[in-house]
């Protein structure tokens, strides 16, 4: 292996004569450097690497195995190698590399999860926005109100991509505080801090579902068994704010992140009330010392605390949020949502959105830059991923451009990018276990033959 095959690219390398053997102990040090930087130097005498902070510490050994070759990353077995010599300094371009999880419409296990953070920290991504609740299940457990899981969690069906046929199989599954505490530790120890995300007042109906008196008369009843926007909002009363603000205060208790998100996306027929219902949420988490952090819908909420804003219908909103003194993360659908289709090839599977290539993705650049932005976040959500094997498919590998977008400054050349994926990134993710799309389209079991999909 070579400094060349870095993934993301570091700031800067300086390759020096000789090797150092493989596995190698490795002398820590603290040093004065960017925020989550690090120093490796590496020199037929042994291996230093220096950091800012314990980010910088998993980032910099993130790069020696790297270096180490694919085999490095087997859980066991690593084959006999050798490091080259040189000197490594790095640190990111962004303090926000997200990636956003959807464990509401198909539910991931935890030890999906868990796995999931290895490869977000794999890639030195270093924010997990973890996307709980919505219309078609709620997964976090709160035990002062059971039923939002019991009943919340579960719905008896699932449409079948985006027909009207419904599978007639239930699906389900939640998390208790202690599974949420571990994911939370578990990705810490990576550099990832867990974002958890209540999607209200509307991707809602699961909590309707389990207590009916969050809704009005007209509110759906059940956990939607549908893809699409719901018309169905939460009631925007005092006792929907005092039951919300409970299910909040609980997730203060498991997620020490100083972002906390509220959703506030596609409500449709949404009124001053829910709007003010918005805000009296986002004010109740910055009572509790944190930053709310909501969808570019809320910016036409009057009023509102300082926010981090998720900029996804278009750039635009993430200027406009940034000019109302909002932080901004830009996750724009137009550009990094990786639920849409990879290829215009009508094989990909269940094939929504509009085409992200490889290509696309490598090629993002936000629309907005200075202080007010904190950094971009590329979407999983999974409608149409009910396994982590499609979960594998969509994601990888183009979150491996989206880490280079998010870590590196760039220029960047996608005629550069895609030798060093291709020869020597996919082979770490092939001993990873992550079954990724081939460059060339899927493989014969990657596809849904008849799986209707919604291209844009
Ligand atoms: C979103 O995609 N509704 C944030």
């Amino acid at each position: 292996m070579a400094f060349d095959t870095l993934l993301p690219r570091p700031v800067s390398v300086t390759p020096a004569p000789g090797t150092y053997p493989w596995p190698s102990t490795v002398d820590v040090r603290p040093a004065s450097l960017p925020p989550e930087g690090y120093r490796l130097s590496i020199s037929p005498s042994g291996v230093v690497l220096e950091v800012a902070d314990p980010a910088g510490e998993v980032y910099g050994r993130e790069t020696l195995r790297q270096l180490a070759g694919p085999a490095a990353f087997r859980v066991a077995g690593f084959a006999p190698s050798s490091l080259p010599c040189g000197v490594v300094e790095d640190h990111p371009r962004f303090g926000w590399r997200g990636c956003l999880l959807d464990v509401a419409r198909h539910f991931r296990t935890k030890a999906e999860v868990l796995r999931f953070v290895d490869l977000l920290a794999a890639h030195k991504l270093n924010v997990l926005n973890l996307h709980l609740t919505d219309d078609q299940g709620w997964r976090f457990e709160v035990p002062a109100f059971p039923r939002l899981t019991s009943v919340g969690g579960w719905r008896p069906s699932s449409m079948v991509g985006s027909g009207g046929e419904q599978d007639g199989r239930p699906h389900g599954g939640f998390y208790t505080g202690d599974d949420l505490r571990e994911i939370v530790a578990y990705a810490a120890s990576r550099a990832v801090t867990v974002v958890p995300e209540i999607d209200i007042p509307g991707h809602a109906r699961a909590a309707l579902a389990a207590y009916p008196a969050l809704g009005t008369s007209a509110s759906a009843s059940e956990v939607w068994t549908s893809w699409g926007i719901s018309t169905s909002l939460l009631s925007p009363v005092a006792s929907t704010l005092d039951f919300f603000r409970q299910v909040f205060n609980h997730l203060l208790e498991i997620f020490p992140s100083p972002v906390i998100a509220l959703g506030g996306d596609e409500t449709p027929g949404a009124t001053d009330e829910h709007r003010a219902f918005v805000r009296q949420l986002a004010e109740h988490l910055v009572a509790r010392g944190r930053t709310p952090m909501g969808w570019d819908e809320v910016l036409d909420i009057d009023g509102l605390p300082p926010m981090v804003i998720g900029a996804w219908r278009n750039e635009d909103a993430g200027v406009r949020a940034a000019s109302h003194g909002h932080d901004v993360v830009m996750c724009p659908e137009q550009h990094v949502y990786l639920d849409h289709r990879q290829s215009a090839d009508p094989a990909e599977p269940i094939p929504v959105g509009w085409v992200h290539t490889l290509e696309d993705v490598y090629a993002y650049a936000p629309a907005l830059s200075g202080e007010r932005l904190r950094g971009v976040q590329a979407q999983v959500w999974s409608e149409h991923l009910d396994s982590v094997r499609r979960v594998d498919y969509m994601a990888f590998p183009r979150l491996s451009a989206f880490a280079e977008v998010a870590w590196s400054p760039g220029p960047r050349d996608y005629a550069e990018f895609l030798p060093r994926l291709r020869d020597h990134h996919l082979p770490r993710l092939d001993a990873l276990g992550v079954e990724y799309r081939p460059l060339a389209g899927p493989h014969p079991w990657q596809t849904r033959p008849g799986v209707p999909g919604r291209p844009r």
